[in-house]
């Protein structure tokens, strides 16, 4: 079934690769318009641009979710080019794979800036625009290392772990703006990073389709309808 998304609008943070490029790509099949934001520009441009050459309608903008001005510069070009904002997908996250004695402080911060602090200026910062357009839908990607405890991933479980709950305590807050927010928990998914530090180990677990983790969520967590909450 597709179109679930026409007419809709929405944000995918971290979208150059991996699943969020996945998010994209499957938002703007079900006639989501896409707007693509990382910190990668060319790997950015180009998903937009395969959203394009696929017949939908995309843009990347270079955005770095730990940056307050960033966000404001990314939701004015957002409503400037396709009118409003519907959806926001909080994808962007790095993992340190270290146990506790290990992490160091530097690397604690980092992970929680960009995993926790940015999704926290994503909620706050969209909730304007997202309200403006009748309501709307926020998707936190949080993590199973969000709801359990695992050896190596101190800080990045931590990060996932306030994702989880900052995710609760926005959907309270931002109910009376008509915005819903949800935390997803994916396990672990078949990914395209190459980066040493921020890579997850796939050495136990099968390559799968990238599109395998999204095939089992439900789009209308993305939807923005009453009658899909
Ligand atoms: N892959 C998995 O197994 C898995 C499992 C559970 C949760 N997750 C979560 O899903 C999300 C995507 O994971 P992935 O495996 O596709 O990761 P990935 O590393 O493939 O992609 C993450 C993207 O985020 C971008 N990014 C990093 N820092 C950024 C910043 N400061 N501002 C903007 N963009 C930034 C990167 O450039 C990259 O394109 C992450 O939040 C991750 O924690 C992944």
């Amino acid at each position: 079934m597709a179109g679930r998304m026409s007419g809709k609008v929405a944000i995918v943070t971290g979208g150059a690769q991996g699943m969020g490029r996945s998010h994209a790509l499957l938002l703007a099949a079900e006639g989501a318009k896409v707007v693509v934001t990382d910190v990668r520009e060319a790997a950015g441009k180009a998903v937009a641009e395969e959203i394009s050459d696929a017949g939908g309608s995309a843009r990347f903008i270079t955005h770095d979710v730990t940056q307050s001005a960033d966000w404001q510069r990314v939701l004015e070009e957002t409503v400037n080019e396709f009118g409003k904002l519907d959806v926001l997908v909080n994808n962007a996250g790095i993992l340190i794979l270290k146990p506790l004695d290990e992490t160091a402080e530097e690397e604690w911060d980092r992970t929680m800036e960009i995993n926790a602090k940015g999704t926290f200026l994503g909620c706050k910062l969209a909730a304007p625009a997202l309200q403006a357009a009748g309501g709307g839908s926020i998707v936190n990607i949080s993590s199973i290392y969000g709801l359990i405890g695992a050896p190596s991933a101190a800080a990045y479980q931590a990060s996932k772990g306030a994702v989880r709950l900052l995710s609760k305590a926005a959907a309270v807050d931002l109910a009376k703006f008509g915005i819903r927010v949800n935390s997803v928990h994916p396990g672990v998914t078949s990914r395209h990073s190459s980066t040493e530090r921020n890579s997850w180990s796939t050495a136990a677990t099968p390559r799968s389709n990238p599109g395998l983790v999204l095939s089992r969520l439900s789009v209308s967590k993305w939807n923005t309808e009453p009658a899909q909450m």
